[in-house]
């Protein structure tokens, strides 16, 4: 069990680490990044909102400065290179001090030694940070924009948040940062215009136009978890997706598109499955390549356990503590073994099709998966074995 350091929370913060449990070190082994949900507050009350039970709690609402800094020193020791910013609303953290901590973190934490630092951001007020020199250490913000029209758009974000959120993305642009934006594929994304061009095609378009780096695909399908019953009416079914990711991931092959677009692929036939488990197997919880870290104490993997009871660990008082209750996510699951989804497939069947992890995103451009697991590499090589056999 390594030591804490330093308890002086305010005099020396630069030394101050969580003392860690030696089952969690060993099962996050491979930590590459960290999600931390640096607090539950919200501006916006988005009908799909994965998060949506905690923010409308207001219980424990945000990391403290110094806890987030010691928790990510703590997870840069274990091995974490990458953090992502998030909630709730990130831009509300330490809001009564004018968004000062906010800054410090983003600053605290490139001083740590993390190599790639991302925000995810509703963009209604982030032209507040765009000129800030420590929010410029951001090397990614990425932006939530569900639609490239207020008619697309708003029916989920709200009234008036395209708008806003497409000027901040517009000045962003200008002053110099990596804008990516991240958008649900919500149904009506699937339908196509009388033109007959499919709307998430559109969304790419749009994207591309405004200049954005990247555009990140989510996936809104129900999957038989607790947040089926809180995230709203938009989500496609499996056979909807199905056709539009053929189609598109063939013109991103063909290399269509002129920015890079991460799209889950979210299904496979079994069989396909079979013939490559150690790639289409690809689970976070598994690999224990990222921790999410929230302001209630709760350290979990899967997002689709969010809101829900069930965690890998918990921090308090300068530990992480691994659960050893049956509420540990990985309790039940056969770490060993390249499966399917098995979070999403223990309540809801998908004919002879099976679910994906809803990161498996094939030839995505993302930290983690190209730079630190190399994960493509693993693409064809058991499939051509099995050919062979
Ligand atoms: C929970 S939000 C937190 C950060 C910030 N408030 C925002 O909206 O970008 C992070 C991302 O999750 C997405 N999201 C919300 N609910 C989701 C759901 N049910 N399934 C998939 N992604 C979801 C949001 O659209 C956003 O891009
Ligand atoms: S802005 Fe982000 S956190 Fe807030 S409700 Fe929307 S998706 Fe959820």
């Amino acid at each position: 069990m390594s030591k804490i350091k330093d308890l002086t929370l305010s005099g020396t913060p630069m030394s101050y680490e969580y003392a860690v449990d030696d089952d969690f070190a060993k099962h996050f082994r491979s930590l590459h990044q960290v999600f931390m949900y640096i607090t539950d507050r919200c501006n916006l009350g988005c009908e799909q909102c994965i998060y949506k039970p905690s923010i409308s709690h207001f219980i424990n609402e945000e990391i403290v400065l110094d806890d987030a800094l010691a928790l990510l020193r703590t997870f840069h020791r274990l091995g974490a290179r990458k953090v992502t910013f998030l909630g709730g609303e990130p831009t509300l953290y330490g809001h009564c001090q004018h968004g000062k901590p906010l800054l410090d973190l983003i600053d605290g934490t490139a001083r740590i030694g993390y190599e790639y630092i991302r925000l995810d951001t509703n963009g209604q007020k982030t032209s507040f940070f765009l000129r800030k020199p420590q929010f410029s250490k951001l090397n990614e913000l990425a932006f939530s924009l569900d639609g490239f029209s207020p008619g697309t758009n708003d029916p989920l974000r709200g009234r008036g948040t395209f708008d806003r959120v497409v000027d901040n993305i517009r000045l962003a642009i200008e002053l110099g940062y990596r804008v990516t934006i991240t958008c649900c594929a919500q149904k009506v994304l699937l339908t196509r215009d009388e033109d007959r061009v499919l709307l998430i095609e559109r969304m790419i378009r749009f994207a591309e136009e405004i200049g954005a780096h990247q555009i990140n695909f989510h996936d809104l399908f129900k999957v038989g978890t607790p947040m089926d019953t809180w995230t709203g009416s938009f989500a496609p079914e499996a056979s909807e997706w199905l056709p539009v990711y053929d189609e598109l991931s063939n013109k991103i092959a063909q290399k269509e598109f002129s920015i890079s677009v991460r799209l889950p692929q979210c299904f496979i036939r079994k069989s396909e499955f079979d013939l490559n488990p150690e790639y289409y197997g690809y689970c976070p919880v598994k690999l224990g390549e990222r921790v999410m870290v929230h302001p209630n104490g709760v350290i979990r993997i899967c997002s689709n356990l969010i809101c829900t009871g069930f965690g890998v660990a918990r921090y308090h008082h300068g530990r992480i503590i691994w659960d050893y209750s049956n509420n540990n996510e990985t309790a039940g699951h056969d770490l060993e073994r390249n499966t399917p989804c098995t979070n999403r497939s223990r309540h809801r069947k998908y004919g002879d099709l099976v679910p994906l992890c809803f990161s498996f995103k094939p030839g995505q451009e993302e930290f983690v998966w190209y730079e630190k697991l190399h994960w493509e590499t693993k693409r064809d090589y058991l499939t051509v074995d099995a050919c062979i056999v």
